[in-house]
């Protein structure tokens, strides 16, 4: 019998190093650009990647299955994506990196980072500006998976309240109180901080829209870290140029990279960071894949698949 063909996308040789079947039953094959991987589309069964070319997928008749190196889908889930392919993603490794972006932020916000610093460039001595605790601030967290549990339990180690907002609402032990997305802003009034979580799926975009900005403080911050379409960022914009919320902790942009002449870059209530909260790691990314590829040779059933109707 032929062996199954594994096509590793990536720009990162490792994480194609870093693949281990069971006997080396598989071919694995490598592609860092769309171009190295177009004729390697056909005889792929198994997809191991990060923004796989969408076009590519009608090439790959053989596709079986896509093990997807990151938390977010919505790239994978193209109406190309042939009906059959089970695609998974890699849960459990983000939640860590995310709770300190979001942890370390409010604390950039909460310690007057910015304030000290350009004192410091000034050598000025601004003893009359305090820093503020995070201490009982607020935190509403919008998406409840494994990252945003995550996020919630390290806000709490520092005695956050924790609020959280789901598609279900169902409680989770990490949030005092849980609402259902079209309470949002019933959620986000209470917000000293909001944390964008959710998937982006035809439900969410542009979920967090002009209402529910209008529901937040003028004190409130928001933090994205989802993705940029989730919310209205014309709205945004709006909001942080009237100075209707205290500032936005960017991670993601409906546009990636953002484009040099967005207006975002110029407000001085907006920090900008290049898509970098929840980093995938080959070693951390490979475990998963190797586990699921020695279930997928053994027919056994492969863990964290995703819901291809609900989109995530
Ligand atoms: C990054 O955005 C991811 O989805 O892992």
């Amino acid at each position: 019998m032929t062996r199954p063909t594994v096509l590793v996308y990536h720009a990162d040789p490792a994480y194609a190093a870093l693949v281990r079947a069971p006997r080396g039953r598989v071919v694995v094959r490598r592609a860092a650009t769309p171009s190295e991987a177009e004729p390697l589309a056909a005889e792929t069964d198994v997809l191991y990647a990060w923004q796989f070319p969408r076009h590519l997928y009608a090439k790959a008749a053989r596709l079986r299955w896509l093990q997807v190196m990151g938390a977010g889908v919505d790239w994978a889930l193209a109406p190309e994506l042939p009906p059959g392919v089970v695609v998974t993603r890699a849960p459990g490794v983000f939640g860590p990196w995310m709770a300190e972006y979001v942890v370390g932020w409010c604390s950039w916000v909460t310690q007057r980072m910015a304030a000290y610093r350009e004192a410091q460039r000034q050598r000025r001595w601004i003893d009359h500006v305090l820093p503020d605790r995070l201490r009982g601030k607020t935190l509403v967290i919008v998406g409840l998976g494994d990252i945003g549990r995550a996020i919630a339990r390290a806000a709490r180690a520092l005695g956050m309240r924790v609020l959280g907002v789901s598609r279900t609402g169902r409680p989770v032990r990490e949030a005092e109180r849980v609402w259902r997305v079209g309470a949002l802003g019933t959620a986000l009034r209470q917000a000293d901080f909001v944390v964008v979580l959710l998937p982006l799926t035809p439900d969410t975009r542009g979920l967090v829209d002009a209402a529910a900005l209008a529901a937040m403080k003028p004190t409130a911050w928001l933090l994205n870290v989802a993705r940029g379409a989730v919310v209205d960022e014309a709205a945004l914009l709006d909001a942080l140029r009237a100075r209707r919320l205290a500032g936005a902790i960017l991670d993601v942009f409906a546009t990636e990279p953002l484009p040099p002449h967005h207006p975002f870059w110029q407000l001085d209530n907006v920090v900008i960071t290049p898509h970098i909260s929840g980093p995938s790691t080959p070693e951390e990314i490979a475990p998963i894949f190797n586990d699921n590829l020695a279930r997928w040779l053994a027919g056994r059933p492969l863990r964290h698949v995703v819901d291809r109707k609900a989109g995530y």
